[in-house]
């Protein structure tokens, strides 16, 4: 089984929290996570593309790096990990970001690819002015075709003449290319329609996480079940929190410490539910909200035995090909999880 790391481009990384770390994205940081993350044998870092956060007390996701110039760095300080960034399709032109995986490509020699974001958060579009219009939410997979399309094409032959709907490329030229005539594709839609596109044009896809094997089980089939009908192989990656202590209480006891600090405000942003009373008791709503606070991304939460089980059960899954993993302290997490958890792990 694969193991990577999401790992945190932007501040906080994904707990929309007061009481769990609170840390700014530095290059340092993820440098520090990424050297850690080659010593103790994992396989790839991704690092996503957000360009807009969600205020509240915790200024959630409102400071991030840009992922195409961080794994360029990183490409530079490491040797062996595989790297992916993520490209928001509506930002950029295909042939600019062809070359700029080229470009990390040749620094990286050879370890790099691609998330695509078909993009789905229209307030990050629209301050920029880039917004394609509504339109652009039934076809943005029609248009993300035509740029993977592009790009493969200049790859692949350093030429493209692709006329399609959306991009008029003419006698367009790349080089120089990636050393294997290609870079990875990724792909992170949850949809239907997201997972179809990555059976037909993707190499690895991330699923959600659930909370039971049983739902995780149920989306890599589901993915695999596109992939049967394109005739390709579709890696599917599953997304997890992992949140280590030494006993399976001490563990829990940090999640729940966590959730109690769920910044009310910034979600409220998030779900656009303008009406959610943030100021009222809370109780309740952060325990309704308590997958929410964790952005609905499943837990693998225990003792360092229980996670390596746990972790070896979603191994099992026929066609699971990893686990990407997110820690509340990346450094920690990273480190703890290397040296305690790593060496329990059967399917490793
Ligand atoms: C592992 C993972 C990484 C993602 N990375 C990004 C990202 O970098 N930027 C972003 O805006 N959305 C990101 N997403 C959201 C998805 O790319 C996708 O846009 C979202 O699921 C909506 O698409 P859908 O309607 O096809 O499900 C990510 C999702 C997952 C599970």
């Amino acid at each position: 089984m694969d193991l990577g790391i999401f790992i945190p481009i932007g501040n906080n990384g994904w707990m929309i929290s007061a009481t769990s770390p609170q840390y700014k994205p530095s290059f340092d940081l993820n440098r520090a996570i990424a050297e850690k993350a080659e010593t103790y044998g994992f396989n790839f870092l991704l690092s996503m593309v957000k360009l807009r956060g969600f205020g509240g007390p915790t200024e959630f996701w409102d400071h991030n790096l840009e992922s195409f110039t961080l794994m360029a760095g990183l490409a530079a300080v490491t040797s062996n990990i595989q790297l992916f960034a993520s490209v928001a399709l509506p930002t950029l032109p295909p042939p600019i970001v062809a070359r700029m995986a080229s470009t990390i490509d040749d620094i990286s020699n050879g370890r790099f690819g691609i998330n695509i974001v078909s993009g789905w958060n229209q307030s990050e579009y629209t301050q920029m002015g880039v917004w394609p219009g509504d339109w652009y939410y039934d076809r943005r997979y029609g248009y993300a075709t035509e740029y993977v399309q592009i790009m493969r094409e200049l790859w692949t032959t350093g030429q493209s003449d692709f006329k399609g709907e959306f991009f008029t490329m003419d006698d367009c030229r790349l080089s120089p290319r990636p050393k294997a005539g290609s870079v990875p594709i990724v792909c992170a839609g949850q949809s239907d329609r997201g997972m179809r596109f990555c059976a037909e044009y993707g190499d690895f896809q991330f699923i959600i996480g659930s909370e039971d094997v049983a739902g995780t089980a149920a989306d890599t089939e589901r993915l695999l079940g596109h992939a049967a009908d394109t005739g390709r192989d579709v890696g599917p990656y599953a997304l997890y929190f992992v949140i280590t202590g030494e006993t399976d209480a001490e563990a829990q006891a940090k999640w729940d410490h966590y959730r109690e600090g769920a910044d009310l405000e910034a979600i409220a942003f998030m779900t656009g539910q303008a009406n959610l009373d943030v100021s009222g008791s809370t109780a309740a709503k952060i325990t309704e909200l308590q997958n929410i606070f964790a952005l609905n991304i499943g837990k693998i939460v225990g003792s360092h035995a229980s996670v390596a089980q746990q972790l070896d059960e979603l191994a099992a899954i026929n066609g699971l090909k990893g686990v990407m993993c997110i820690f509340d302290d990346f450094i920690a997490g990273t480190e703890d999880f290397g040296q305690k958890v790593m060496p329990l792990l059967r399917s490793r």
